[in-house]
C-alpha cells in the first residue's frame, strides 16, 4: 500500500515541518537536557522530514531515526548528515543499536497508532532499544484536543501545485482524519486519541516508570496535549 507521506513529503517538509519544532526543543530542554550526559545518543521515533533530528545534532548529539516514510528520511538525512536513519515501521523494529540515552517521539505520532496492541508494541520497541535509567520522552494528544481543534480546512502551496487539506474529528468513531487532495488525487492520514490512563497502563506494562506528564504551552493538559516522560526501569 503506498505510504502517503511517502507521496507528500515535499508538501510534509514544506507545509508542517517546523510546526512543532519549538515545542520538541522547548520539551527537551525542559524535560531531557539535564538527564541526559553531553554527547547522548538520542532515538529520534518517527522522526520525519528530521527538523529535530538536526537540531539534536547541531546540540552535539548523535542521533538515530526511525520513519516509516522512505521519502522523509531522505529530508532527516539532510539536516542531520552524520545521524543514522532506518526506514521501519514503529510497531516492529529492531536496530542494531541499542542502549541509546534517550528516545522522543514527536508530533502527534504515537496518535497514529490505531490500536492499544499497537501502542503496546511501540513501547516494548522503545524500551528495547534504551539503556537502563533512559528516558523515552513524547507527546500525546487527547481526546478533548481533536474535539477543539482538529476541524477546519486550509490550503498549501508547493511550487505550481495547490493542494487542499481537511481536518475532521469523528466523535463516534474517535478517529481523526487529515484528507489532502491535489487534482484529481486524494490521500487521507488518520489518528486517534490516547488518554493519559491507557498511556501510563501501557508505558508501566513495557517497564517504564512515569516521571512527568506536562501541558504543552498554552494547549494545558485538560485542552489534551500532553507531553510524557518515562524512565527505562529494567533492562529489556
Ligand atoms: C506528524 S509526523 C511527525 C514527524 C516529526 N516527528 C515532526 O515533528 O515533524 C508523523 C510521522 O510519523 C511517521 N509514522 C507514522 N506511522 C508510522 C509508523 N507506524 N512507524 C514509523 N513511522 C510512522 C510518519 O511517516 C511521519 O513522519
Amino acid at each position: 500500500m503506498e505510504n502517503a507521506y511517502d507521496a507528500l513529503a515535499a508538501l510534509y517538509d514544506s507545509h508542517w515541518g517546523t510546526a512543532f519544532l519549538s515545542r520538541a526543543v522547548h520539551a527537551f530542554e525542559t524535560h531531557l537536557s539535564n538527564r541526559v550526559p553531553a554527547g547522548a545518543s538520542i532515538l529520534d521515533l518517527c522522526c520525519g522530514a528530521g527538523h529535530f533530528s538536526g537540531w539534536l545534532e547541531r546540540h552535539g548529539m548523535q542521533v538515530t531515526g526511525v520513519d516509516s516514510s522512505r521519502e522523509l528520511i531522505v529530508y532527516a538525512q539532510r539536516r542531520a548528515p552524520l545521524g543514522q536513519f532506518y526506514c521501519r515501521d514503529m510497531r516492529d523494529f529492531a536496530l542494531d543499536e541499542r542502549g541509546h540515552d534517550a528516545a522522543v517521539c514527536y508530533y502527534n505520532s504515537l496518535n497514529h497508532l490505531m490500536s492499544a496492541a499497537d501502542f503496546l508494541a511501540t513501547m516494548r520497541n522503545v524500551k528495547a532499544h534504551l539503556r537502563v535509567g533512559g528516558y523515552f520522552l513524547f507527546d500525546v494528544t487527547l481526546d478533548a484536543c481533536y474535539e477543539k481543534n482538529w476541524e477546519g480546512e486550509e490550503t498549501a502551496q508547493l511550487g505550481e501545485r495547490q493542494f487542499e487539506i481537511a481536518y475532521r474529528y469523528d466523535r463516534e468513531t474517535k478517529v481523526a482524519t487529515c484528507e489532502i487532495r491535489s487534482d484529481d488525487h486524494r490521500w487521507e492520514f488518520e489518528q486517534r486519541p490516547m488518554s493519559i490512563t491507557a498511556v501510563e497502563r501501557h508505558l508501566n506494562e513495557a517497564g517504564f516508570a512515569v516521571e512527568a506528564t506536562a501541558s504543552l504551552d498554552s494547549m494545558n493538559i485538560e485542552n489534551g496535549r500532553t507531553i510524557v516522560l518515562a524512565r527505562c526501569e529494567a533492562a529489556g
